[in-house]
C-alpha cells in the first residue's frame, strides 16, 4: 500500500500523553496523525481510569453522605436508596462525553485519527491494523510512543481475573451489584479509592497490603498513618504487613489465603467480589520494537533520555510506557514537551512539581519531598503543620479532618514539599487535590514558606489552612 503522510509526527497511543502530544504539535503547526486501537480517545485514563473512578467517588460519596452525614446538618430525608445501574450509567455518561470532545478537538486541530493497532515496519514507516478492518501504512518523520500500561497481573498466575469475581480496576468500575464482602489486594490509590467506592455503596472492605503502610509510593509516612486511621473509622478492614498468596473461586466466594510479610503467620479469608490492585506495567505489545531496535529494561519500560528520546532516532516516548510516576498530568506535560522538542529543540519537564492525589474522602494530596526523604538526604527542614479542625470554614462545613503540612528547608526556608490530608465534603469547595496547585506554583516559583505565609488568602477559605501552615513552617501560625 502507498503509505499516508508524510506526517511530521505520528503519535501511537491517544492516551493523556498522545492526544495531548497531538494536538499540541498539530498547534505547533505539524501535520500530525495519532493512531489509536481502542475504538475511543482518552486511553485508560479517560475510558477505565481516572474518569470513570472519579465519578464513582462522586456519586458514591453523595450517596453516602445523604444517608449517613445529612441529619446533623439539619436535613431530614427519608426513604434514600441506591439505583446502581443509574449511577453506572451516569459514569459511562461521563466518560463517553469526555472521549467524543476530543475527537473534536482532534477536528478542531486538524489532527488525523487513525483508528486501528499501530506497528514499525521502519523506524519511520507503521503499519496499522484498522478496527474496521483492512490495514494501511504511515509514514513519519517523527514518532512518539505513548502506549500506555496495563493491569499487571499477580505474580507467578496465582490469580486470575476474570473481571466478574475477581476483578481488576476495570472490573471494579463496573460491578453490577453492591458485594457483601470485598476483599482488596493492595493499598495503593487503586486499592483505595476502588475500595472506598464499594464501601460506601454497602460492601464491608478489607484491604490487604504487603507493605506497613497503605498510600503507595511517595506518600508520607505520617500522612498514610493519619490517613488510615481515617479511612478505617469508616469502615474499611485493613491488614498490613500481610502478603496475599492465592485467591479461588469455592462455591460462588472467592478464597483469598494470605501470609503475614515475615511468614510466621497465615490466614483465609472470604469474598463475594475481590480486587486485585498490585500495580501496573508498561505496554508495548504488536509495536514490534524488536525489529527496530528500540530498547527497553527489565521492567519492560522504553528506556529514554531527558529529552524523550529512545535508542532509536527520531522516535521519542512519553507517560505510563517509560519512567516516572503512572498518572496522567504527567504524561500530558511530557506529551508538550516532547513536541516542544520535536518543533523548537527544548522542552521542560519539572519532575519536582509533579502533584499526586488520591480522591478519597478526605482526599490526600502531595508534591515535592516527603519527610522521609528528606531524612534520608539528611536534608535539615523545617515543618510547619496546621490541622482543618483550626480552620474556621472546615468548622463551619462541618468537615475538619486533616491536615497541612509544609515541609521547608531550614537555611533559605524553600518549600521542599507540601502534604495535604482533608477535605471534600460539604460541597464547599478547595479540597486537598484542588489545593495542592498552590503548593506546585508556590515551588515551580521557588517559593519559600515566609512567600506563601505573607500572602493573603480570603477569609473564611479552606485556604487559610494552607497559609497558616506555612506560618508554622517558618514562625508560628495564628490559630493553633
Ligand atoms: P494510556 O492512557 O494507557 O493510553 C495509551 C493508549 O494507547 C491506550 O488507549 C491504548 O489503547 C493505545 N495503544 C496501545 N498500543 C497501541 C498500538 N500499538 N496502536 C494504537 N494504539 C495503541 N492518573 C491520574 O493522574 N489521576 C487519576 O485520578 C488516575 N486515576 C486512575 C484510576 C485507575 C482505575 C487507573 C487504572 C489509572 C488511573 N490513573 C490516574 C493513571 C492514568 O490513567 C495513567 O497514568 C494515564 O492514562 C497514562 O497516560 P498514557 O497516555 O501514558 O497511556
Ligand atoms: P500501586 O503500586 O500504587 O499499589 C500496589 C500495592 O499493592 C503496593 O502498595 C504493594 O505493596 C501492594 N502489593 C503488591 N503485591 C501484593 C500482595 N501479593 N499482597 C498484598 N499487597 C500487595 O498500584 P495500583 O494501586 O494498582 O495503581 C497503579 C497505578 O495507577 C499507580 O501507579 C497510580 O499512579 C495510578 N493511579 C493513580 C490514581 C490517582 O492519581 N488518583 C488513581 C488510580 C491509579
Amino acid at each position: 500500500a502507498t503509505p499516508s503522510g508524510p506526517y511530521d509526527a505520528v503519535i501511537i497511543g491517544g492516551g493523556p500523553g498522545g492526544y495531548v502530544a497531538a494536538i499540541k504539535a498539530a498547534q505547533l503547526g505539524l501535520k500530525t496523525a495519532c493512531i489509536e486501537k481502542r475504538g475511543a480517545l482518552g486511553g485508560t485514563c479517560l475510558n477505565v481510569g481516572c474518569i470513570p473512578s472519579k465519578a464513582m467517588l462522586n456519586n458514591s460519596h453523595m450517596y453516602h453522605q445523604t444517608k449517613h452525614d445529612l441529619e446533623r446538618r439539619g436535613i431530614d430525608v427519608t426513604g434514600v436508596s441506591l439505583n446502581l445501574p443509574q449511577m453506572l450509567k451516569a459514569k459511562d455518561q461521563s466518560v463517553t462525553g469526555l472521549t467524543k470532545g476530543i475527537e473534536m478537538l482532534f477536528k478542531q486541530n486538524k489532527v488525523d485519527y487513525i483508528k486501528g493497532s499501530g506497528s514499525f515496519v521502519s523506524p519511520t514507516r507503521i503499519a496499522v491494523k484498522l478496527l474496521d478492518g483492512g490495514e494501511t501504512e504511515v509514514e513519519a518523520k517523527n514518532v512518539i510512543i505513548a502506549t500506555g500500561s496495563e493491569v499487571a497481573p499477580f505474580p507467578g498466575g496465582a490469580i486470575e481475573i476474570d473481571e466478574k469475581q475477581i476483578v481488576s480496576s476495570t472490573g471494579a468500575l463496573d460491578l453490577q451489584e453492591v458485594p457483601k464482602k470485598m476483599v482488596v489486594i493492595g493499598g495503593g490509590i487503586i486499592g483505595l479509592e476502588m475500595g472506598s467506592v464499594w464501601s460506601r455503596l454497602g460492601a464491608e472492605v478489607t484491604v490487604v497490603e504487603f507493605l506497613g503502610g497503605i498510600g503507595g509510593a511517595g506518600i508520607d509516612e505520617e500522612v498514610a498513618k493519619q490517613f488510615q486511621k481515617i479511612l478505617a473509622k469508616q469502615g474499611i478492614k485493613f491488614k498490613l504487613n500481610t502478603k496475599v498468596m492465592s485467591a479461588d473461586k469455592v462455591d460462588g466466594k472467592v478464597l483469598v489465603k494470605t501470609q503475614s510479610a515475615k511468614g510466621d503467620k497465615e490466614e483465609t479469608l472470604d469474598a463475594d467480589v475481590v480486587l486485585v490492585a498490585v500495580g501496573r506495567r508498561p505496554y508495548t505489545e504488536g509495536l514490534n520494537l524488536e525489529a527496530i531496535g528500540v530498547e527497553k529494561d527489565n521492567k519492560g519500560r522504553i528506556v529514554i533520555d531527558d529529552q524523550f528520546n529512545t535508542s532509536v532516532k527520531n522516535i521519542k516516548c512519553i507517560g505510563d510506557v517509560t519512567f516516572g510516576p503512572m498518572l496522567a498530568h504527567k504524561a500530558e506535560e511530557e506529551g508538550i514537551a516532547a513536541v516542544e522538542y520535536i518543533k523548537a529543540g527544548h522542552g521542560h519537564v519539572n519532575y519536582n512539581g509533579i502533584p499526586s492525589v488520591v480522591y478519597t474522602h478526605p482526599e490526600v494530596a502531595w508534591v515535592g519531598q516527603t519527610e522521609q526523604d528528606l531524612k534520608a538526604a539528611g536534608i535539615q527542614y523545617n515543618v510547619g503543620k496546621f490541622p482543618f479542625a483550626a480552620n474556621s470554614r472546615a468548622k463551619t462545613n462541618m468537615d475538619s479532618e486533616g491536615s497541612v503540612k509544609f515541609l521547608a528547608e531550614k537555611e533559605t526556608d524553600r518549600i521542599l514539599g507540601v502534604h495535604i490530608i482533608g477535605l471534600t465534603g460539604g460541597n464547599a469547595g478547595p479540597n486537598a487535590g484542588e489545593m495542592i496547585s498552590e503548593a506546585v506554583l508556590a515551588m515551580e516559583y521557588g517559593a519559600s514558606s515566609e512567600d506563601i505565609a505573607r500572602t493573603t488568602h480570603a477569609h473564611p477559605t479552606l485556604s487559610e489552612a494552607f497559609k497558616e501552615a506555612a506560618m508554622a513552617a517558618y514562625q508560628k501560625p495564628i490559630h493553633f
